[in-house]
């Protein structure tokens, strides 16, 4: 397949490539084999490729071609609860919201319903690849692995551990060992559907250090070690959370000392929110090569903090996006990438302009720079030769001004007139765009979402 006309990527942390008349070849294994930058008509990109010549060509207009989006850290079982916080803050929200509902997930039926509903909903923003947390219930998470193999979105999945008394009787492990056995069969499993992980991959997954013994933690890490798998986690998010930490745990010199006394620091583990790290926190972090997800919308809306992204990138850090549903309240990436820039610029106002994230920068972490939160930076991220082909086709709009409701839906959110050059278009889609300008969305070249508006 040719896709032709405008593509947009990230070229480095700051700077946007803008193709206004592009063409990328992508064969049947949904690899990237070509991409021409200066196309006048498809005859020539075929003549210059000639065993291109029956391709199938898709064209966009009005809009661009752009990388699919990375979501490093989101939870399947709290879909159900997006949008219900009220005034709780992190502690208080998982026992009135959380907890209730991730237990009541043991039901198959229900985390069916709930898992295929959320899958579909990411892929519709855009999204090709998700970290997901399931539950401590290692057969619906199984089926949430089975959902993202066959809708064909990129994903890493995880069974929650969680053994300590801070989760209530009905929804904990019982002990290490079954909860070390009910991990590696998930593991086992998950490899099992897809045995090169092209699609999913398992990820152990303690739920953060305070639900977890010091035992639970060491043999977590020693399970990560024996699979190579990915490991995900939560890591200072919210005050009173650091100082309960620091009570469970008074042997350790920090909270980041906790998962690194137990193996659980290393270069395939990716820690969500980090907003209060010490600064000798951050430099062990990045020694480990530890990836963080920074999730803003969800720091908001449970009041936990404005993650200090820029310190973070200036340590060496790979950052990429987390939706955080339910903590966060919207599925979508483009939305974290606003909230990003929000909180970035409030981190400015206490501190230094230096803080401030440009919409560039954003997209960075959306796509790149989650990519490598995820260990796939040589496959996703970009439309690079060699690359697999994760991406969404975005359309603008305008809209309709005689009441005609059903074209002001399809248009989408952004008004442009014409006049734009593709640069402001990308900067208006950040502002305000939503799903409906997502028209349709590829995972390796397989079409995995589409809507009304897209055309070929
Ligand atoms: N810390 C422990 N569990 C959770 C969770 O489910 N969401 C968030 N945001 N933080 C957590
Ligand atoms: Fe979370």
């Amino acid at each position: 397949t040719i896709y032709l006309g405008t593509f947009v990527h990230s070229k480095s942390l700051s700077e946007l490539e803008i193709c206004d008349q592009g063409a990328i070849g992508v064969d049947s294994a949904g690899v990237i084999k070509f991409v021409e930058r200066d196309v006048v008509r498809v005859e020539d990109v075929k003549a210059k490729h000639w065993e291109w010549k029956d391709a199938e060509v898709v064209r966009v207009e009005d809009g661009f071609f752009f990388p699919g989006f990375i979501d490093t850290h989101t939870h399947a079982s709290q879909h159900a609860n997006t949008g219900l916080f009220g005034k709780t803050t992190l502690l208080s929200w998982l026992s009135t919201y959380t907890f209730p509902m991730e237990a009541s997930l043991e039901s198959l039926t229900k985390a069916l319903t709930i898992y295929t509903n959320f899958v579909s909903r990411t892929l519709s923003h855009g999204t090709t690849t998700c970290a997901y947390y399931g539950t401590i219930h290692r057969f619906s998470t199984n089926l949430l692995a089975d959902i993202c193999l066959e809708r064909g979105q990129r994903a890493l999945v995880g069974r929650v551990c969680m053994d300590t008394d801070l989760s209530p009787e009905y929804y904990r492990d019982t002990s290490v060992e079954s909860a070390i056995e009910e991990s590696a069969a998930s593991i086992d499993y998950i490899r099992s559907i897809d045995p090169e992980g092209a699609i999913v991959r398992p990820i152990i997954t303690p739920r953060f250090a305070p639900s977890c013994s010091a035992s639970c933690l060491a043999a977590l890490g020693a399970l990560a070690q024996e699979t190579a798998a990915h490991i995900q986690t939560h890591i200072s998010e919210n005050k009173p959370e650091i100082e309960l930490v620091a009570s469970l745990f008074p042997a350790s010199t920090s909270y980041a000392d906790v998962y690194d006394t137990a193996g659980l620091l290393t270069p395939r583990t990716i820690l969500a929110h980090a907003v209060h790290l010490t600064p000798a926190e951050v430099q062990l972090v990045a020694a480990r090569g530890a990836k963080i997800s920074h999730c803003p919308a969800s720091n908001t809306a449970l009041t936990s903090g404005c993650a200090p992204v820029r310190d973070l990138l200036n340590a060496g850090i790979a950052v990429g996006l987390g939706t955080d549903v339910s903590g966060g309240f919207s599925p979508s990436i483009l939305e974290e990438c606003r909230q990003a820039i929000w909180v970035s610029r409030f981190v400015a106002m206490a501190s230094s302009d230096a803080a401030k994230l440009s919409t560039e920068e954003a997209l960075y972490l959306a796509t790149r720079g989650g990519a490598a939160v995820v260990g796939l930076e040589s496959k996703v991220g970009g439309f690079d030769v060699g690359m697999e082909f994760d991406a969404q086709m975005v359309r603008l709009g305008s809209v309709s001004e005689g009441g005609d409701q059903k074209g002001e839906f399809e248009a989408g959110p952004v008004d442009v007139f014409g006049f734009e050059t593709t640069d402001e278009k990308v900067q208006k889609w950040v502002y305000s765009g939503d799903d409906r300008n997502t028209v349709a969305v590829w995972v390796r070249g397989r079409l995995v979402h589409r809507t009304g508006r897209y055309v070929k």
